[in-house]
């Protein structure tokens, strides 16, 4: 979709087309969304469909939406928003959406059986194995020679692996999966391909679920399958939707943010040589580069289920809401300097992983990852260079979650 460059009036006839396209540096938000957030920080957008649904853009409004329970994440709900014609495509499925697209009383349920599975203590105890893999990964391309894509050698098998790990996934499989996840989060990638991925995704599942019912082993699926499934609390099709969303979310997302995270780094090159020179910041860099490069970058879609005001504004029941995290976390409201990046002054609060009951279940896992992989790097790697420049490199910019398609690096 082409940007209108209308500046948006007091009119709520007139809304400007929904800003997604990284139109000036791929590192900064469109450049209208940073206006709207000044100008009007609710405002109506028209998406691909003609439907207008309200963009917020500033932190307090954000985060007072995302834990508004009159705000549904129910996508079968009329005039829930959908931003691209392929995320549409879930409503018209019988496939079960998995709970990230449902409300309490049936969200707080499914969520309850994973928490347990993602806490905090049990990712804590994840993390040598984790540590071994960065080491591992890393040794791998370094030997084998002085370039690679980090993208393709190094942030997106990490996450790959360790989420099969936790699983019960088998990682030579990664080709086949890695390409539907791809897929299903391509807001450019025809209908019929989004429907083959998703057919084909399930059905991958659907065999490893009744193999793990089969032979149990110490993974996450075959506890589901034993714990949930065989005593009818959810079906075999609600345990298979929620193997592939968490296959999806759990690597997609950490990938992304390893890369842009490098990137940013690397363009900032005393932010860089500061963890090189003393990577206990590394915890407080991964807080900062969450906040400044906010990878889940269209904003979060829920739908109004009464009357209700945001930042001023009504909004109606049966009115959509797009909730701008990348935004709310460059607010200047909230934060010094939001557009610098600044590792040595953590954010205390950003939105990266969302708020509210349907805040990150991965979050401690993401966080563990992100360390670890950082830490790796600035520890092994702290000759890294990018050989190409801002502007050769391509962007996932009509991708739900937002990075860089590869990243070339030598050492
Ligand atoms: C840097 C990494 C990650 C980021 C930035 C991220 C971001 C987010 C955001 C913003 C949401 C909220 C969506 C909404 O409210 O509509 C979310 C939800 C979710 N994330 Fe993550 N995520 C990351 C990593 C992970 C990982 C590693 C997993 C592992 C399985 C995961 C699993 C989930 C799940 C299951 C939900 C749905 C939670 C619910 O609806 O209750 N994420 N994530």
């Amino acid at each position: 979709m082409a940007e209108t460059g209308i500046v948006p009036s007091a009119d709520s006839d007139t809304a400007p087309a929904y800003p997604t396209v990284r139109t000036g540096c791929p590192l900064d938000l469109p450049p209208r969304v940073g206006e709207l957030r000044e100008e009007r920080p609710v405002a109506r957008v028209t998406l691909w469909d003609g439907s207008r649904p309200w963009l917020v853009t500033r932190y307090d409004d954000s985060r007072q939406a995302l834990r508004d329970p009159r705000l549904s994440a129910d996508l079968h709900r009329p005039g829930f928003p959908f931003i691209s014609p392929v995320q549409k495509l879930q409503q018209n499925q019988d496939l079960p959406v998995g709970f990230l697209r449902m409300d309490p009383p049936e969200h707080t349920r499914q969520r309850r059986m994973l928490i347990p599975e993602f806490i905090v203590k049990r990712m804590e105890r994840i993390r040598p194995e984790v540590d071994a893999l960065v080491a591992s990964l890393l040794d791998d391309m370094t030997r084998s020679g002085s370039s690679a894509d980090l993208v393709g050698s190094f942030a997106l098998p990490l996450p790959s692996l360790v989420i099969c790990r936790l699983l019960g996934v088998p990682y030579q499989d990664h080709d086949f999966f890695q390409e539907q996840s791809r897929l299903m989060l391509d807001q450019t990638a025809g209908v019929d391909q989004v429907l083959a991925a998703r057919a084909e995704l399930r059905d991958y599942f659907d065999r490893l679920a009744v193999h793990k019912a089969a032979r149990p082993d110490d993974d996450l699926l075959s506890r589901l399958v034993a714990e949930q499934e065989a005593p009818g609390h959810l079906t075999h099709d609600e345990v298979v939707g929620m193997a592939a969303v968490l296959l999806v979310a759990g690597h997609e997302t950490t990938a992304n943010m390893i890369g842009i995270g490098v990137l940013n780094l690397l363009e900032t090159p005393d932010q860089w040589a500061a963890l090189c020179e003393d990577p206990g910041l590394v915890p407080g860099a991964v807080e900062e580069l969450l906040r400044h490069q906010t990878i889940i970058h269209t904003g979060l879609p829920r739908v109004a289920t009464e009357d209700l005001e945001i930042g001023g504004v009504t909004v109606r029941a049966g009115e959509g809401v797009l909730i701008q995290l990348a935004s709310a976390n460059r607010d200047p409201r909230v934060f010094d300097a939001p557009d610098r990046l600044d590792v040595r002054h953590p954010p205390r609060r950003h939105l990266a992983f969302g708020f509210g009951v349907h805040q990150c279940l991965g979050l401690p896992l993401a966080r563990v990852e992100l360390q670890s992989a950082l830490t790796g790097l600035v520890r092994e790697l702290p000759g890294l260079t990018i050989t190409k420049s801002l502007d050769e490199l391509a962007f996932r910019h009509r991708m739900n979650v937002y990075g860089p398609v590869e990243l070339p690096v030598t050492w």
